[in-house]
């Protein structure tokens, strides 16, 4: 399902209940009403309610969501599950339940409905989906409608990886970054070397002393004048979006929350040379599935290579080895403002030739 059914499903729903674990593994299921903001499921709950104390516990969660995938199609049941985390911030939570009241009843009863639990000692149980699945239920959707579980389809993940260059400010779960660590090094190397370090810079010290140093090279080098300056004479918009994100991000590259930093060690195959392109192929596959997995987790990445303005400044913060060679740096985070793919490219069928130089094919439809 892509994030845009996923939307429109979530338009069209017409009921929802939270499913979590009790703890003798059998399921809680509650009516819930909830906010979706940025890959985000949101619940205001009370600390005394039982799906509250089961999350405590064990934070796995799903939300049952009856609805539509489409104006006047059939019926279909989403699941999205996830891992909670709980937010003890009562005004948060309040406000949640101002807004949830309000978009379902009428303003007398939102009001009364609003008065009556506002006090109650609420808190926000929120998950960010890990799995969604579809079933189908009756109607026309049963064409298009996913019937097996779709955790997130290779495809739709290659197909809206994209730069992302604006970071919310929410920390990154350490399990994400290991999932995309794990990813990253089922990529391919030279006789299979491995000739990898990858260095994850999560301290704010760390990170603020990196944006520092990119800001004076820019500065020292006149490079935001130039940035500038192609930034205003763009006409492509989608050019002056780029510029603009890139102009901001080398302002303050300590707004992700994670810079990760993958590193050549002591490379053998198929080259020695650690700077040379063909070292290059040994360690930039394995970048690739990283952003892929940051991507499947709902994580925004860009590859970097401003690691290069910078090197001294990363051997002495990080104490490189002699024999490390940094070869570009992925900041990781939420996205704010800006949304996954679909990503812009030439058609591929221009850009491939078959059994001879030149000989292009059109791609069956
Ligand atoms: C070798 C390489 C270096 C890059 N360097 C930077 C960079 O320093 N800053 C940046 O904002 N984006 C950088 N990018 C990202 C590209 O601008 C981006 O992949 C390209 O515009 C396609 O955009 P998309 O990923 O959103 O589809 C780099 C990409 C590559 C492959």
């Amino acid at each position: 399902m892509t994030p845009e059914e996923l939307e429109t499903f979530l338009g069209l729903r017409n009921s929802t209940v939270m499913a979590t674990l009790n703890p003798d593994g059998s399921p809680h299921m509650t009516a819930v009403g909830y906010e979706y903001h940025d890959g985000i499921f949101s619940v205001s709950t009370t600390r005394d309610r039982v799906k509250y104390r089961n999350v405590a516990a064990d934070k796995r969660v799903s939300l049952i969501i009856r609805g539509r995938l489409e104006e006047g199609g059939g019926e279909t049941v989403v699941v999205v599950s996830g891992d909670a985390r709980l937010s003890e911030d009562r005004e948060e939570a309040v406000a949640m339940l101002r807004r949830l009241v309000d978009k379902s009843y009428s303003k007398d009863v939102a009001d009364r409905l609003f008065e009556d639990r506002k006090d109650e000692p609420r808190v926000v149980i929120s998950f960010r989906p890990k799995k969604t699945s579809a079933w189908l239920q009756i109607g026309r959707s049963a064409l298009n409608c996913p019937t097996e579980e779709t955790a997130m389809d290779f495809f739709e993940v290659v197909h809206t990886q994209r730069s992302i260059r604006r970071f919310k400010p929410d920390p990154v779960p350490d399990e994400a970054i290991w999932a995309m660590l794990d990813a990253a090094i089922r990529g391919p190397s030279g006789s299979n070397s491995q000739p990898w370090i990858w260095l994850v810079i999560r301290d704010d010290e760390k990170r603020e002393i990196i944006a520092r140093a990119v800001r004076e090279h820019f500065e020292k080098t006149g490079r935001w004048e130039e940035m500038k300056s192609n930034l205003k004479s763009a006409e492509d918009p989608s050019r002056r979006r780029l510029l603009g994100r890139a102009i901001d991000f080398f302002g303050n590259v300590a707004s992700a929350p994670v810079l990760i930093v993958p590193c050549l060690v002591r490379v053998t195959s198929p080259d020695t040379e650690p700077r040379s392109l063909l070292s290059g192929s040994s360690i930039y596959g394995a970048v690739q599935n990283m952003m892929l997995a940051a991507r499947a987790q709902g994580l925004g990445t860009v590859l970097t290579t401003f690691n290069t303005f910078i090197e001294d400044e990363l051997r002495s913060t990080f104490h490189l080895p002699d024999n490390a060679v940094p070869v570009c740096v992925v900041p990781v985070g939420y996205p704010d403002g800006q949304r996954f793919g679909p990503t812009t490219r030439k058609p591929v069928d221009t850009v491939t030739y078959w059994d001879d130089w030149g000989a292009t094919a059109s791609r069956p439809s």
